[in-house]
């Protein structure tokens, strides 16, 4: 039997209408993990170092002279590493966070609810200057809150 061109054309056409959205539809792209949609080290190291620098500096925050001798016994660039390892490993990366459990290293700092908010702002310039999309701030948001019960040790 001759089958025309035509007809070859338009049975493609049929399963390419039929099949192409419904594969996409059914099958939608898994979420990457947090770390890749941060750029991986290079982006957490980057996001860190720019995070550490604005906390190391912050008039309020150092104001508090536990916070600020803390500064002294913990230098910036090992913060930023510390810091870099955990947010790595918390974010689904192939990094093993060796620091201190967060209660050890913040209970001596008398941290207040307020130095807390002033922390949080310093973040949130961060995230917006590297232009981090609002879901994976939500997601860095949720991370860092769960520390919270453990740094904030006063009104
Ligand atoms: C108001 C908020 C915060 C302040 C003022 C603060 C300040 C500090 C200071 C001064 C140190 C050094 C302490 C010392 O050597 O005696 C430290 C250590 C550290 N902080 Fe924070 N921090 C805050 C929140 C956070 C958060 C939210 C995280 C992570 C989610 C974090 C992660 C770390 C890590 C990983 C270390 C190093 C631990 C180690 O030495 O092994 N900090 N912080």
């Amino acid at each position: 039997m001759k089958i025309s061109r035509m007809a070859l054309l338009a049975v493609a056409v049929t399963l390419g209408a039929s099949f192409a959205p419904a594969v996409s539809a059914q099958q939608p792209e898994a979420q990457a993990p947090l770390y890749d949609r941060l750029g991986g080290l290079k982006g957490i190291t980057e996001v860190v170092d720019d995070f550490i620098n604005r906390l190391v500096s912050n008039r309020t925050l150092n104001k508090n002279p536990a916070i600020n001798a803390g500064r002294k016994s913990s230098p910036a660039p090992y913060l930023k590493f510390q810091v870099s390892q955990l947010v790595c490993e918390a974010s689904g990366g192939p990094c093993k966070y060796t620091g201190k459990t967060m209660k050890e290293s913040h209970v001596h700092l008398n941290i207040s609810e307020q130095e807390w908010g002033v922390m949080a702002k310093e973040f949130k310039r961060t995230l917006n200057k590297f232009k981090v999309a609002e879901a994976e701030q939500k997601e860095l948001f949720d991370i860092v809150g769960k520390t919270k019960a453990d740094i904030v040790t006063r009104k």
